[in-house]
């Protein structure tokens, strides 16, 4: 029986040395594994949380933002953000408690810097992150605008976008440590 179990162990040792061999080997010949360097990372590292930290310097306002907006926006979601091949980007206030609930920025996004984070990610979805910090601002005003959280000559920045409050701030269950 103690015979058995140790040839088994042996076994089972033999195998997992085997496969950290052919680990090793795969991660050397296909470059997989290695330490990212500060340079590489700060192309991710862009997210901006909810007090406004990861915001970064430049400025903007609706009137710029609506030009910017019908010439990289306005083709997927419409005009006026009223939607098209894309999402709607308005609209939907008082309709999340009803049976056709529309999630748009005004009536569901609880904070403002998540939408320049999102806008400076990810759009236009045909050219993510061809923006400058300039025109992710002026879109971000143009879209608060049109959702009825800003006027059209407000300029927003890093000084001023987190404490712009949301019409749907108070529609979620804080999260309790
Ligand atoms: C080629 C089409 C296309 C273009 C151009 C485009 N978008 Fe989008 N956008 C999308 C699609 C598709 C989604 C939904 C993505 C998903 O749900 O994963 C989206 C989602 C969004 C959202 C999130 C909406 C929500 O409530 O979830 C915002 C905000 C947005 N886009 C802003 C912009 C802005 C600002 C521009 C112009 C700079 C832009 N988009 C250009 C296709 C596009």
């Amino acid at each position: 029986m103690c015979t058995v179990k140790f040839k088994l162990s042996v076994a089972l040792i033999g195998t997992c040395c085997l496969l950290h061999t052919v680990n090793l080997w795969a991660d050397q010949r296909l470059g997989i594994g290695q330490a990212l360097d500060a340079r590489t990372l700060s192309g991710w590292d862009i997210d901006v949380d909810p007090s406004g930290e990861g915001l970064p310097s430049g400025s903007g306002s609706s009137l710029k933002g609506a030009e910017i907006y019908s010439q990289k926006c306005q083709a997927c979601h419409g005009e006026n953000g009223t939607g098209g091949a894309a999402n709607k980007l308005t609209g939907g206030t008082g309709s999340l408690t009803t049976s056709a609930p529309l999630k748009s920025i005004g009536s569901f996004w609880p904070y403002a810097t998540t939408l320049f984070d999102y806008i400076r990610r990810a759009m236009p979805l045909n050219a993510p992150q061809s923006l400058t910090y300039d025109e992710v601002y002026a879109l971000t005003a143009y879209l608060l605008n049109i959702n009825g959280v800003i006027d059209n000559t407000k300029v927003i920045d890093a000084s001023n976008l987190a404490k712009i409050k949301m019409p749907n701030t108070n529609g979620f269950i804080p999260v309790i440590d």
